[in-house]
C-alpha cells in the first residue's frame, strides 16, 4: 500500500503532526509550542483553542512543507497528553473553562477527604489508580462544581466531557464523533480497566451524569472521518491512544516482561504485564496498555511528573546552561562522587511516593559546587527516579526484561550511559525516537491493513545504541542511598 499515515501528537508543552510512510519512517515533522497558563499555586491549565489550534496547524504545515496532498493520507492517528481534562458544548464545541492539565494540584483537599473516606480500596480494585490529582475525575467534579450552571447544563445533557484526544477527535469530525479509546479512558478515574466499561459506582461517587462521557473504543478501531475542509480530503482516523501507551506501543514491547521509559516533561516507565491486570503493592499504577480486537493487555506504570523539565528550569528557570545539549560536556567533566543531590519534587512527587505536598531542594553544597555539580545532579535526578520505580517494579515481582527508552532526553548519552550504571541493566535506544506518534501511527497501520501484525512490527524496531552498566554493585548503592536520603528530606 502507498501513502502516509499522519500521527497527531498533542503534547503538555507542544503539539507535533508527523508524517510516516508505510515501512514507518518519519518523512516530515511540524511542531509548535503553545501557552501554559498559572493561574494560581498549583493550578496547571491550556486554552482549549490552542490545543486544536496549533494540532490544525502543524497538520497543514506538515503536508504544504512535504508537497503532500490529504488524498495520499491513508489514516490519522491522534496521540496525546493524557488526563487533561475538558469539557465543552455538545452543540457548539466551546469549552465551558480551559483544560485543567494533568500536573495541575487544586483538587488535592478533595483528593484527600476521599482517602480520609476510605474510597482507596474501590478505587484501585477498579481503576488501577491511587487518589491522586493527576487522574481526570475530580478536575471535571470541579469545572461542574465550580463553573457557574455547568452542573445544570451537564444535567441537561448540554455538556460533554473529554481527554485531549476526544477534544481533538470532535473537532476533526467536526463535531460528528464523541468518543476516545481504552488506554485514555483507563487515566480518567472513572473507567473500570477490567470490565471495560464506565463504572456507575464511581460515577456516583464524583457526580457526574454519564451522558457526558465518551463512547470507548479499540485503540486501533473506525474513530470517525476528518472534515473535508480542514484537511483538503475527508481521512479516516484509525488509531488513538494516550501519549505514553503510544510510545509502548511504538516500542514494539508486546510481550510480557518488556518496558519502555519515555523522557519528556516527565518520565514514564511502563511495563507489559499482559492479559493480567497485576494490582501493585508498591504505589505503582495498573492502566491498559493497549486494546486491540476488544481485547486488553495490560501494564504496570510509574510515573514522575518532573524529568526533563528539570532540564528546562536549568536553562529557563537558573540560566546555568543556554540549551539542554550544553548539560552533557558539563556531566562528562564533573567527577561523580561531587556530593550534590537535586530532587526535582517541584509539582510533588509522583510514583513511587504520591506527595503532593513535598517540593523540590538541592543538597550537599560546598564552597566548591558550582554550575557543573549543580548540572549534573539535575540529570542524575532523572536516573535515580527511574531507580525508584524500578525497584517498585521488583518489589512487585516484575522486573523488566528489556529497558527501551525515548523521548527528548534520550539524545544525551552520558544519561543513558549513567542510567544504565545506576537501574544495573542495559538500556537500549532505538533508531526512531519520534516513537510516541510512531506507536499510534502502528496502531491506526493496523487498522488500516498497512501492517499485518504486531510481529511485522516487532520486526521493524531497531536498536541505534545499547548502553551496558558499568558501574559495580557497592558504588552504585552507595549513590542509591545518598538519593534516598534526600528524598526523605523533602517529603511532607
Ligand atoms: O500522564 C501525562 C503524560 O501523558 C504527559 O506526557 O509527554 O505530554 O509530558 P507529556
Amino acid at each position: 500500500m502507498s501513502g502516509y499515515i499522519l500521527s497527531v501528537d498533542q503534547g503538555t508543552t507542544s503539539s507535533r503532526a508527523v508524517l510516516f510512510t508505510t515501512e514507518g519512517r518519519v518523512h516530515g515533522l511540524a511542531q509548535k509550542e503553545f501557552s501554559q497558563h498559572f493561574p494560581n499555586d498549583g493550578w496547571v491549565e491550556h486554552n482549549p483553542d490552542d490545543l486544536w489550534g496549533t494540532v490544525l496547524e502543524t497538520c497543514r504545515k506538515v503536508l504544504s512543507e512535504n508537497a503532500i496532498s490529504a488524498s495520499e493520507l491513508i489514516a490519522v492517528g491522534i496521540t496525546n497528553q493524557r488526563e487533561t481534562t475538558i469539557v465543552w458544548d455538545r452543540k457548539t464545541g466551546k469549552p465551558v473553562y480551559n483544560a485543567i492539565v494533568w500536573q495541575d494540584r487544586r483538587t488535592y483537599e478533595y483528593c484527600q477527604s476521599l482517602t480520609e473516606q476510605g474510597c482507596a480500596e474501590l478505587i484501585s480494585a477498579k481503576t488501577g489508580l491511587l487518589i491522586d490529582p493527576y487522574f481526570s475525575a475530580t478536575k471535571i467534579r470541579w469545572i461542574l462544581n465550580e463553573v457557574p450552571g455547568a452542573r445544570e447544563r451537564a444535567e441537561r445533557g448540554e455538556l460533554v466531557f473529554g481527554t485531549v484526544d476526544s477534544y481533538l477527535l470532535w473537532h476533526l469530525t467536526e463535531g460528528k464523533e464523541h468518543r476516545t479509546d481504552a488506554t485514555n479512558a483507563s487515566r480518567t478515574m472513572l473507567f473500570n480497566i477490567h470490565t471495560q466499561e464506565w463504572d456507575d459506582d464511581l460515577l456516583e461517587l464524583f457526580d457526574i451524569p454519564v451522558s457526558m462521557l465518551p463512547e470507548v473504543m479499540d485503540s486501533a478501531a473506525h474513530f470517525g472521518v476528518t472534515g473535508k475542509t480542514l484537511l483538503g480530503e475527508e481521512v479516516p482516523v484509525l488509531g488513538v491512544a494516550g501519549d505514553q501507551q503510544a510510545a509502548l506501543f511504538g516500542q514494539t514491547c508486546f510481550n510480557e516482561g518488556m518496558a519502555k521509559s519515555t523522557y519528556g516533561t516527565g518520565c514514564f516507565l511502563m511495563l507489559n504485564t499482559g492479559e493480567k491486570a497485576l494490582i501493585s503493592k508498591n504505589r505503582l499504577l495498573t492502566t491498559v496498555a493497549y486494546r486491540l480486537n476488544g481485547k486488553p493487555t495490560y501494564a504496570l506504570e510509574g510515573s514522575i511528573f518532573i524529568a526533563g523539565a528539570t532540564i528546562q528550569w536549568l536553562r529557563d528557570g537558573l540560566q546555568l546552561i543556554k540549551g539542554a545539549a550544553d548539560a552533557e560536556p558539563l556531566a562528562q567533566q564533573t567527577p561523580l562522587d561531587h556530593g550534590v543531590y537535586m530532587v526535582p519534587a517541584f509539582t510533588g512527587l509522583g510514583a513511587p511516593y504520591w506527595d503532593p505536598n513535598a517540593r523540590g531542594a538541592i543538597f550537599g553544597l560546598t564552597r566548591d559546587t558550582g554550575i557543573k555539580e549543580i548540572v549534573t545532579a539535575g540529570l542524575q535526578s532523572v536516573c535515580f527516579q527511574t531507580k525508584d520505580l524500578q525497584k517498585a517494579m521488583e518489589s512487585d515481582g516484575v522486573r523488566p526484561t528489556t529497558l527501551r527508552v525515548d523521548g527528548g532526553m534520550v539524545a544525551n548519552n552520558w544519561v543513558l550511559s549513567h542510567l544504565a550504571d545506576i537501574l544495573g541493566a542495559n538500556v537500549d535506544r532505538p533508531e526512531i525516537i519520534e516513537t510516541t506518534a510512531l506507536g499510534v501511527a502502528y496502531l491506526a497501520g493496523l487498522q488500516a491493513g498497512v501492517f499485518e501484525s504486531l510481529e511485522t512490527l516487532q520486526s521493524m524496531w531497531h536498536c541505534d545504541k545499547r548502553f551496558e552498566p558499568g558501574m559495580s554493585k557497592a558504588t552504585r548503592d552507595d549513590f542509591y542511598a545518598g538519593w534516598q536520603d534526600a528524598v526523605r528530606r523533602v517529603q511532607s
